[in-house]
């Protein structure tokens, strides 16, 4: 057994392969045009396979991704605008500043501890211009508490494997934390060989005022929250809320 976060981007872009990925950078395009509309350039925390920047590519940005986990990365393609690093975004260091930095699919609720979210918001801060824009998604804590996250399923098959997922979760009402533990069940038709990998998420929620308090400690305020993509008022059913901030001076 495999106990790795991410182990497979092979994995990541299966069970993701109907994620809406050019509906939601054209959403993110939207909110820099509200805010920004002279930006030109992105670096985006925490990029995974590389969907949401090769989208974003298209409205004209330059783009740098940066990810951890290089599987993620084997997946990304690069091009003159587009290009991807690995690397922590807790503690990367980069010589370019930029106009917007992004971080999308709950990169945000990875960071459980204050520690790690704060060192995600410097990050942010030390490579934006003046007045850019530091704008993610992230699990709205009103709305876990209330549904309440469930055991989940699903099965993907491909022409050579089907492979079933399970996603379990716990809920540490104690650290805003849900630890979501998925096992893979992955069998392969033409070998007929059959393996299970694990993996464990471990993901914090956060309320409004907490995430103005860290934003305004790091030396941003905060332009707009909303639910993702619908823009609607965030509401006990709105799982992922996106947020807004201004690098301040
Ligand atoms: C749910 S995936 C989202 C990936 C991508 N943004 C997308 O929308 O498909 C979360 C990603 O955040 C990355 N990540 C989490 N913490 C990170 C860190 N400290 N440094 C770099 N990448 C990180 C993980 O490796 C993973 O690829």
């Amino acid at each position: 057994m495999n106990n790795k976060i991410f182990s497979s981007g092979d994995y990541y872009n299966l069970f993701y392969e109907n994620k809406d990925y050019e509906l939601e950078a054209k959403y993110v395009h939207k909110k820099i045009q509200e805010y920004k509309s002279n930006s030109t350039s992105i670096l985006e925390l925490g990029c995974g396979t590389g969907k949401h920047a090769i989208n974003l590519a298209k409205f004209g940005y330059k783009i740098l991704g940066i990810e951890k986990s290089e599987s993620m990365l084997k997946k990304t393609t690069k091009t003159e605008h587009l290009q991807f690093r690995q690397g922590d975004i807790r503690e990367i260091k980069l010589k370019d500043k930029y106009d917007c930095v992004i971080s999308l699919f709950h990169v945000m609720s990875y960071q459980i501890t204050n520690e790690s979210l704060i060192s995600v918001f410097r990050t942010a801060f030390n490579n934006l211009k003046k007045d850019g824009l530091f704008i993610f998604d992230f699990w709205f804590g009103p709305a876990v508490i209330d549904q309440k996250p469930m055991v989940r399923t699903k099965t993907i098959s491909t022409k050579n494997k089907t492979i079933c997922r399970i996603a379990e979760p716990e809920l540490f009402l104690d650290r805003n934390q849900v630890n979501v533990n998925y096992t893979y069940h992955d069998f392969d038709h033409s070998t007929k060989s059959f393996k299970i990998i694990n993996e464990s998420h471990q993901m914090r929620y956060f309320s409004i005022p907490e995430l103005e308090l860290v934003a305004n400690e790091t030396g941003f305020q905060v332009l707009n929250y909303e639910e993702f993509l619908t823009g609607l008022q965030p509401s006990f059913d709105t799982w992922g809320v996106s947020i807004v901030l201004r690098k301040n001076g």
